[in-house]
C-alpha cells in the first residue's frame, strides 16, 4: 500500500477556510487544536501550500507531552518533516518556520529548475507531476502524510485523487467571501467519502473524519 495522505483542515459552516479578505481565519479551539497535533503525532511528514506560510509564518507544531514521549518510543523525530509546497521556493528566510524544530524539505511541483535550494530546506524534491507524489514520498520512507492546506494545495490532491482521508473540523461561523476549502473551477473525481467518526470538540465545534470510499470496511491498519 501507497502512502497515505490525510488532510486536516478547520472550516466555517460555509465551508471557508480563510475570511473575505484572505489572511488567517484563527478557526478551532484547543479540542481542535488537540485533534491536530493527534495528527502530526501520526504523521511521517506534512504538506504545507507557500501560501499558507506567507500568512502564518510558523506551522503547527506537536507540544503535547504524551504525543512527544510516543513518538520518542517509536523512534520517531519529535516533528513530522514539513514539505513546503512551492514552484520556485522563494519564501522570506525570516519566516518563524525557518527557526521551528523541524525539518524542512522543498516540494517543487513542475519544471523548476532546482540547482538554487535555499540553505533552510534539507532538500529539494522535485516533482514534474503530482501523480508522482506516492512514488516520491515512499522512496523518502514516509508513508503517513497530513496535508495542512492551503485551498491551492487541497484542491490540486483532490483533482488528482491523491486524498485518502479528510478531517475536517467544522466551526460555529459563517465566514463569507470566495476561500473555500477546495478553490472553485477545478474537476473533482466524483469519489464517495465514508464517514469514519463524527463528535462534538466542545464550543460548537465537530471533528468530521471520512475516508475514501472504496476503503470503507478495510482497515488500514492504522489507529484513527
Ligand atoms: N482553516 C484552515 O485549516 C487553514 C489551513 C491552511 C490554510 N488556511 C488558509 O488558507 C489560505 C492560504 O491558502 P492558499 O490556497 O492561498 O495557499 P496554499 O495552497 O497554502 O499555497 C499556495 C502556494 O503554494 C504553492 N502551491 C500550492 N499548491 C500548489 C500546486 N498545486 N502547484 C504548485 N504550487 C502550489 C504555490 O507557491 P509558490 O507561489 O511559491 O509557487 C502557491 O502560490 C490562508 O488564508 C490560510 O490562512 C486555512
Amino acid at each position: 500500500m501507497g502512502p497515505r495522505l490525510r488532510l486536516v483542515l478547520a472550516v466555517g459552516l460555509d465551508g471557508r477556510l480563510a475570511p473575505p479578505q484572505g489572511g488567517a481565519a484563527r478557526l478551532g479551539g484547543p479540542a481542535d487544536r488537540r485533534v491536530l497535533e493527534e495528527c502530526l503525532a501520526w504523521a511521517d511528514a506534512c504538506l504545507v501550500g507557500a501560501g499558507t506560510l506567507r500568512v502564518h509564518g510558523g506551522t503547527c507544531l506537536i507540544h503535547g507531552e504524551d504525543l512527544l514521549r510516543q513518538r520518542r518510543r517509536q523512534h520517531r523525530s519529535s516533528q513530522p518533516h514539513l514539505l513546503v509546497v512551492s514552484r520556485q521556493g522563494q519564501l522570506d528566510g525570516a519566516l518563524s518556520v525557518f527557526r521551528q524544530p523541524l525539518e524542512r524539505w522543498w516540494l517543487a511541483p513542475g519544471q523548476t529548475r532546482l540547482d538554487q535550494a535555499p540553505p533552510w530546506f534539507q532538500g529539494v524534491i522535485p516533482l514534474p507531476h503530482w501523480q508522482g507524489l506516492p512514488q516520491a514520498m515512499g522512496e523518502k520512507g514516509w508513508q503517513r502524510l497530513v496535508v495542512l492546506g492551503g485551498a491551492q494545495l487541497a484542491t490540486t490532491l483532490a483533482a488528482h485523487d491523491l486524498l485518502h482521508e479528510l478531517h475536517l473540523t467544522l466551526c460555529p461561523q459563517l465566514l463569507g467571501g470566495g476561500h473555500l476549502w477546495l478553490q472553485d473551477g477545478v474537476l473533482i473525481p466524483q469519489n464517495r467519502w465514508c464517514p469514519v467518526e463524527s463528535r462534538p470538540l466542545g464550543d460548537g465545534e465537530w471533528l468530521c473524519r471520512w475516508r475514501r470510499q472504496s476503503e470503507c470496511g478495510s482497515s488500514p491498519g492504522d489507529p484513527p
